[in-house]
Formats: C-alpha cells, sequence, structure tokens
C-alpha cells in the first residue's frame, strides 16, 4: 500500500535544504513521472553578469525550461520539488559526497551516500576537520587574485556558484606541473588562446610567479572577443603581477608569436579555435601545449561510413561523440607527426564539466615520423575525411609542421 503521505522526513529534507545552498553544491536532480511523462527537474549554482543565482531545468518529456533564480526563489524551488510526492528519484551531488533519494511505490525512501569527490589526481581529503585540501591555489596566498577574478567573495570565501572555476583551474595547474621545468627557468612564455575572461590566464601566471617564484614569466591571453580582453586588462591591472602580461584582442589565426613559446594553451576554446591554438604552437614551434578542446561541429556532418558505422551514425548523440572522438584523435596525431609526445587524459570530474579531455603534449619526437603519418593516413582514409587542422597545415604536416599557411 502507497503510504498517506511520502514527503520526505524533516531530517532528510533539511540535510537536502542545507546542502543546497552550502558551497560545494553541484546539481540537485529529481527525476519522476508526470502524466506519463518522465519529469525531471534540475538545480544547479550559476554565476551571471557577477551575481549568484541558481539555474533551474525543467524537462517535461521532449521539452526544456530553463530559469535562472535568485536566492529566495530558488529556496522556494526547493521547496516544491521536497512537496513532490509519488515514485520519484533525487539526486544531490556535491563536492562533501553525493546523496541517493529512491522513492518507490510504497513511499519508503531509501537513501545512499557516496564519498566526497576528488579529480583524478587530487589529494585525498584530509580526515577529521583538517577539510582544507592542498591544491595549486592554496600554495600561495591566492586571496586577491580570487577576488579580482571574482572567484571568492569579499569576504575570501569562494563562491558557491564558482566552485567548479576554482576547481577546474586548481585541476589544470596540477595537470600542468609534469611539463613544467623543476628549477626556474630564466625565462618562460605563455599564449593563452580564447583566453575569455583570464581565469587561467591570470591564475598560472600568479601560479609560476608566487607559488614557484619564478622572474622573467611572460603571458599573453588572446581572445576575439574586445569585452573580455579589456576587462581581463583591467584584472591585470589591478593585480599587477610580477613579470609580463598582456591581453590582445585578436583571431588565434592571426597570431604569429615571434619567439617558440615555452607553453601553448587552450581551455574551451570554440570548435576549430582549438586547432588554430594547436596550430599556432605548431608553427611557433611551442615547447608544450595544454589543450581541452570544447564544442567541435567539424566532422559531425562530414561523417558517412555504411556498413556496421551506420548504425552509429544514424543516431545523433553517437555520431556527435564519435565525431568528437575522431577529431581529437586526428589533432592528436598531428601533433604526433608535427614532434610532439602527446597524452590524452580526463583533467576534471566529469560531473564539473562534460568538456573533461585533456591533450597534454610536449615537444621531442622526430617530425615526420613515418609510423605516425601511416596512422593518421589510415585514419583519415578509412572516415574519408581530412580534418581542418591537417588541411590547415596542408604539406607541412608531414614535415613536422612547416608552411601551411
Ligand atoms: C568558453 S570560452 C574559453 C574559456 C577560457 N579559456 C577559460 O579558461 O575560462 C571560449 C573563448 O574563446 C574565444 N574564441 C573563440 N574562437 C576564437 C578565435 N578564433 N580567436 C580568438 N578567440 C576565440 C571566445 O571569444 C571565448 O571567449
Amino acid at each position: 500500500m502507497p503510504a498517506d503521505t511520502d514527503t520526505l522526513p524533516e531530517a532528510l529534507a533539511d540535510e537536502i535544504r542545507r546542502r543546497v545552498f552550502a558551497p560545494g553544491l553541484i546539481r540537485l536532480t529529481q527525476t519522476l513521472t508526470r502524466q506519463g511523462q518522465p519529469f525531471r527537474i534540475s538545480l544547479r549554482p550559476v554565476r551571471i553578469k557577477g551575481q549568484d543565482l541558481w539555474q533551474a531545468e525543467m524537462r517535461d518529456g521532449t521539452q526544456a525550461k530553463t530559469r535562472n533564480l535568485s536566492e529566495p526563489a530558488a529556496r522556494k524551488g526547493l521547496e516544491d520539488i521536497l512537496a513532490q510526492t509519488g515514485k520519484r528519484e533525487l539526486h544531490l551531488v556535491t563536492r562533501e559526497g553525493d546523496l541517493h533519494v529512491r522513492v518507490g511505490k510504497r513511499g519508503t525512501p531509501l537513501v545512499s551516500r557516496g564519498k566526497p569527490k576528488a579529480a583524478p589526481g587530487a589529494p585525498a581529503a584530509p580526515a577529521g576537520n583538517d577539510r582544507a585540501k592542498r591544491q595549486p591555489l592554496t600554495d600561495f596566498d591566492s586571496a586577491a587574485l580570487l577576488r579580482v577574478l571574482g572567484i571568492a567573495g569579499a569576504d575570501g570565501a569562494v563562491r558557491a556558484s564558482m566552485r567548479g572555476k576554482y576547481d577546474q583551474v586548481n585541476a589544470l595547474l596540477r595537470a600542468l606541473e609534469p611539463l613544467l621545468p623543476e628549477a626556474p627557468p630564466p625565462a618562460f612564455s605563455i599564449v593563452d588562446c580564447g583566453c575569455d575572461k583570464a581565469y587561467l590566464t591570470l591564475a598560472l601566471h600568479a601560479y609560476l610567479t608566487q607559488a614557484k617564484g619564478w622572474r622573467g614569466v611572460s603571458t599573453l591571453g588572446v581572445d576575439r572577443n574586445s569585452g573580455v580582453v579589456e576587462s581581463a586588462q583591467a584584472m591585470a591591472q589591478a593585480l599587477r603581477p610580477e613579470g609580463e602580461i598582456a591581453f590582445r584582442c585578436a583571431d588565434i589565426k592571426d597570431v604569429s608569436p615571434e619567439r617558440a613559446p615555452d607553453l601553448v594553451m587552450s581551455l574551451h576554446a570554440c570548435d576549430t579555435a582549438t586547432d588554430d591554438a594547436l596550430l599556432l604552437a605548431i608553427r611557433a614551434k611551442a615547447q608544450r601545449i595544454l589543450c581541452v578542446p570544447c564544442c567541435q561541429h567539424e566532422l559531425h556532418h562530414a561523417l558517412a561510413g555504411g556498413g556496421p558505422m551506420r548504425a552509429v551514425l544514424r543516431h545523433g548523440i553517437l555520431r556527435e561523440r564519435l565525431a568528437d572522438l575522431l577529431t581529437d584523435t586526428f589533432r592528436v596525431q598531428i601533433l604526433r607527426i608535427c614532434g610532439y609526445r602527446a597524452a590524452v587524459m580526463e583533467f576534471d570530474s566529469q560531473e564539473a564539466t562534460g568538456r573533461n579531455l585533456l591533450i597534454r603534449a610536449q615537444r621531442g619526437l622526430r617530425p615526420g615520423l613515418g609510423e605516425a603519418i601511416a596512422e593518421y593516413e589510415a585514419l583519415r582514409d578509412f572516415w574519408g575525411v581530412t580534418p581542418y587542422i591537417a588541411q590547415a597545415l596542408g604539406e607541412g604536416a608531414g614535415r613536422g609542421g612547416d608552411g601551411g599557411r
């Protein structure tokens, strides 16, 4: 028999209320069936135009509606979620650990809990009350940096809505570590392609100059959006970091550094802008590359395949994932041909970003390696597509990246 009322026990509801509005929330989702259709509502913290908000998404069958809510409206929305009855599932995903509640036909909630989230490679959370995890951004006094970036509020605490960005920057700094020289180099130049609001640009510059104490760090952030370039310049002026830091409003395609950069990076540069960042690095003979690709549309429509592949390509999502996978495989293969040892890894938690794949590369292979060319050509011929990055390099691809302009 269903219970008279199957709302959640007050202690459990209180725990959910507390954790949804505490720092560390990634997402709350509740799914149920309404009028025979699946209905899903989710709530997650977002920061929009400097304001901490909660984004509610309601998905009713195939229709989806999104609203950005102030805290009072989000609290009311949460009460509506908690007041739902009937068979349902609630998943609360936070940095401190997940909470899953399943309410079946009988109305009795089944509760399970997950472990705290740690990004791959992150040190385990210390036990007891010492919960402050050691992170690259805690290796130096990053208070001013985090405040200027808007990651922390005036009180110095990381904002709930910026926790994801804070963790992402830490994860990228950790992923970069194996590429960095042990001893402080006399000079170290960085180009950040598609730097946007310069979270990573300014954080990396501060990490190298303050946590590592390197002198001679020069950083260039490039973005074609003049608004973000102006705000990045203003932030750099406010912080006045050691070394040199500059921002340029330009298309990545039009930037050619005079000297080989020590590091070229791009985090979620849109579509083929990721390829343009890799092309910049290859042509300028950058020593190191850190690249997290973003949305990519290039191969999505170009892929055609009969036989067994037709079953995969028929479905939009599978086609998209396959196109992503192939695009990144082509990129890595071109890097190998151009003389880079490349590794592919996940750098952040899957919940934090779906665009979680990192290409980390360092110069050191002989350019034009026969095996790398043969593998690339076999893949290209199998799929009958030439990716943008190879088209742009032209014949240069086989000579280790010379030419192709
Ligand atoms: C999602 S944001 C990147 C986020 C940023 N890297 C970070 O760490 O937070 C993508 C940025 O790439 C810029 N962008 C896209 N294509 C570009 C291109 N071809 N040249 C320069 N900037 C580009 C956009 O203007 C946007 O600011």
